[in-house]
């Protein structure tokens, strides 16, 4: 499959025009700036507004966060999710974050700066999380947007994939995994692949998601490995 969509991003990426990439605007600050989400994170000391989205999708789908659990976040910074989940799964739980930014230090968050999709990063991941199995994967990643629909969304399904390949990889049985995509080219492949993985998957669509945003999560819950036979 990633073959696959690294051959329609080299396609796309021809007929790409630097004209329609998009850039934030003083509409987009304004829109930002008089956004309830935003002011109230201001208020809180929140990180991002994107706090909103997490606790809102953990709350509604009642997904406990034990206290000791490992949760792996991908595109975390600057952190208002990785804030969230230390305080969830406290001191003797683990929390590992990965952007390709830098990120102010989060309490008990290992933060690795690096790009998840190449091998050097993965696997420092993969020692921070060493034996233990993970309980949760969440990913907030999204390529930068080039303002070519066929190019970000080949971008996007290929993230999702590293992302889906990784939490296979890593997840205990039961486990969940929560990541942020696009409705468009792709998308339902991906959907039937992670149905394939999960006991149930749901469309995400948190309050605190801008309704102008063709952004969803997709949300996978109670992870099962399939028996060696069914490999
Ligand atoms: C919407 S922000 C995440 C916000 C975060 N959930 C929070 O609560 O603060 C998306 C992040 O994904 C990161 N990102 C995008 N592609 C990435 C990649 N390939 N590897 C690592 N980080 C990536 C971006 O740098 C950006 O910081």
């Amino acid at each position: 499959m990633r073959r696959l969509w690294h051959a329609v991003i080299f396609h796309a990426m021809g007929q790409q025009s630097k004209s329609k990439a998009k850039r934030k605007t003083s509409a987009w600050y304004q829109r930002h700036a008089n956004d309830p989400h935003v002011k109230r994170a201001q208020a809180e000391g929140l990180r991002s507004r994107a706090a909103f989205k997490l606790t809102e999708i953990l709350d509604k789908h009642q997904l406990t966060v034990k206290r000791n659990a490992v949760i792996v976040d991908l595109g975390c910074a600057p952190g208002s999710w990785c804030m969230e989940l230390a305080q969830r799964v406290g001191d003797d739980g683990l929390v590992v974050g990965v952007d390709l930014l830098e990120m102010q230090p989060v309490s008990r968050v290992s933060f690795i700066q690096g790009d998840f999709t190449e091998a050097k990063t993965l696997a420092v991941v993969k020692d921070a999380v060493g034996e233990r199995r993970v309980d949760m994967v969440v990913s907030d990643m999204a390529p930068e947007m080039s303002g070519n629909k066929l190019v970000d969304q080949a971008l996007t399904i290929g993230l999702n994939d590293e992302t889906l390949s990784f939490a296979v990889n890593h997840l205990r049985e039961g486990g969940n995994l929560l990541l942020k995509t696009f409705m468009g080219e792709g998308f339902d492949a991906f959907r039937r692949e992670m149905n394939g993985w999960f006991a149930a998957v749901k469309i995400v669509k948190p309050a605190a998601s801008r309704k102008t945003s063709s952004e969803i999560y997709l949300l996978g819950t109670g992870f099962r490995r399939p028996l060696p036979n069914q490999e």
